[in-house]
């Protein structure tokens, strides 16, 4: 039994005080995160006045981004020790925003994941097509590559570790989320996928979420497919209500 991962990416949104009232206001559900890990990533900006205010609620606390390197010379960038300080547990990484607006391509991300792994971060990788390639009949093809590049040279032992994210991206941000049926269809592609790769039992270890325009009426549906373990969520992530909705509805 995989348990079921619900992961708030507030991308480049909320001050801090902003951040702050979000995390006080958030029900501090212990029971509840007992049976849904529940990740909060907010900007670089508000880790630490949200770890402070998760601390103790069973909510974990996961960044949206970092640099694969432990410290030095590189301007503007934050290290996986950085984020370890300040007591993040998970990263969001491969992000198709940072694929398309910064060019990050599957080598990097795979640094990357490479660097969160070795000092205990778990990554939540991000894959997904764009609306041509889908409507190509691409989108096994697209997320197999992006797989293969990301995940390259790693052990069994440390995929197993990962948390991958679906996203389409014709979905995010745009209202109109895949539906329930064509999300399992390519999540489960990404489960099979794995265990060619892997094997078996390390792919039905792996949790596998989807994100794109999730809200609170589509949660259920998206939950009660075989393969989908969580959601990763945008928008709705950021009024404490949706959000908290959203988790309820994982359960
Ligand atoms: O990472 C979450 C994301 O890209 C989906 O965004 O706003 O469509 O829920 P949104």
């Amino acid at each position: 039994m995989r348990k079921p991962i619900i992961a708030a990416n507030w991308k480049m949104h909320k001050t801090l005080r902003e951040a702050e009232n979000f995390a006080a206001q958030f029900p501090a559900e212990q029971d509840l995160y007992q049976q849904v890990d529940v990740v909060i990533c907010p900007p670089f900006t508000a880790l630490q006045v949200v770890g402070e205010a998760l601390r103790g609620t069973g909510l974990k606390l996961g960044a949206q981004n970092l640099y694969p390197r432990d410290q030095g010379a590189f301007t503007g960038e934050i290290s996986p020790l950085m984020l370890k300080d300040l007591g993040c547990s998970y990263v969001i990484l491969g992000h198709s925003e940072r694929r398309q607006i910064l060019q990050e391509d599957n080598k990097f991300i795979n640094e990357k994941i490479k660097s969160a792994l070795k000092h205990g971060l778990t990554p939540i990788l991000c894959v997904g097509e764009t609306l041509k390639e889908r409507k190509e009949g691409q989108t096994e093809t697209i997320c197999g590559n992006q797989l293969l590049g990301c995940l390259a040279d790693l052990e069994k032992e440390d995929v197993s570790k990962l948390v991958i994210a679906y996203e389409p991206i014709w979905a995010i941000g745009t209202g109109v989320n895949a539906s329930p049926e064509d999300a399992e269809k390519t999540i489960a592609f990404i489960r099979d996928f794995l265990a060619w790769q892997y094997g078996l039992e390390t792919a039905e270890q792996i949790r596998i979420q989807y994100g794109g325009s999730v809200k609170p009426d589509n949660i259920k549906e998206l939950m009660k497919q075989k393969n989908i373990d969580g959601v990763l969520v945008g928008g709705a992530s950021l009024e404490v209500e949706s959000f908290f909705s959203i988790v309820q509805g994982a359960v």
